[in-house]
């Protein structure tokens, strides 16, 4: 499973980096706006520090939202660094530009998704990644997770090459059922991928440790 952090912040980029564990990083302009990150050319530049910071796949959202638009912002984005992954949302030119995109060597990473059909014509059109919203269906009552079940479940059936990104992940128990289920990659913030470290009885055991190891030298 691949470790992605859901943010524009670059100090908790660098740190979940740090912690080695970290595959790629997804951003929106609700992330970008949250760290003062306005104006297309502070956009652009922010993407470029965020790919020198990680190792990996960094998606990279247009704005646009007509076909002709979207290939043209998408092409810009993905010219910015090898690494940019191009975020479309799932609407009808979306798809179009996704299909056009995966002809033409552009990996893509399909957003705003919030059902197992979407994520069915998602995988048709070759986007290399696609997002569920689990946070934001749990939000209004419905069963994130069971989303993630039904994406897997279809793309094994077809051998579809799209990797599930399970996306609006609010906390460490999301990451574990992602996991159960087989979603290939998570994206969530710095706490929820930390919270995997934490257990009372490790603390516990390794303030036992310490204590014996003292008494004896
Ligand atoms: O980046 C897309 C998604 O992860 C957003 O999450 O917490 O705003 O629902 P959230």
């Amino acid at each position: 499973m691949k470790f992605f952090i859901d943010t524009a912040n670059l100090d908790q980029i660098r740190e979940a980096q740090a912690l080695g564990v970290l595959d790629g990083v997804t951003t929106n302009p609700s992330l970008m706006a949250k760290e003062g990150i306005t104006g297309r050319n502070n956009i652009l530049k922010h993407y470029v520090d965020i790919c020198t910071i990680v190792d990996g796949d960094v998606s990279a959202e247009v704005i646009a939202t007509t076909f002709d638009e979207i290939i043209k912002e998408g092409q810009e984005l993905s010219e910015l660094h090898e690494q940019i992954v191009v975020k479309v949302p799932m609407i009808k030119d979306g798809v179009k530009a996704l299909k056009y995109f995966y002809d033409t060597g552009i990996r893509t990473n399909c957003t705003l998704v919030f059902s197992a059909g979407q994520a069915l014509l998602a995988a048709k059109a070759g986007a290399t990644y696609v997002s569920p919203f689990i946070g934001r269906l749990d939000d209004i009552s419905t069963d994130g997770l069971n989303l993630i079940a039904e994406i897997r479940h279809i793309y094994d059936n077809y051998g579809f090459e799209t990797q599930i990104l399970a996306a609006s992940i609010r906390h460490t128990m999301h990451v574990i059922d992602c996991a159960k289920l087989g979603a290939d990659v998570m994206t969530g913030p710095l706490s929820s991928i930390e919270g995997l470290l934490k257990h009372p009885l490790t603390d516990i055991g390794l303030e036992k440790f310490l204590a014996d190891y003292k008494k004896g030298n």
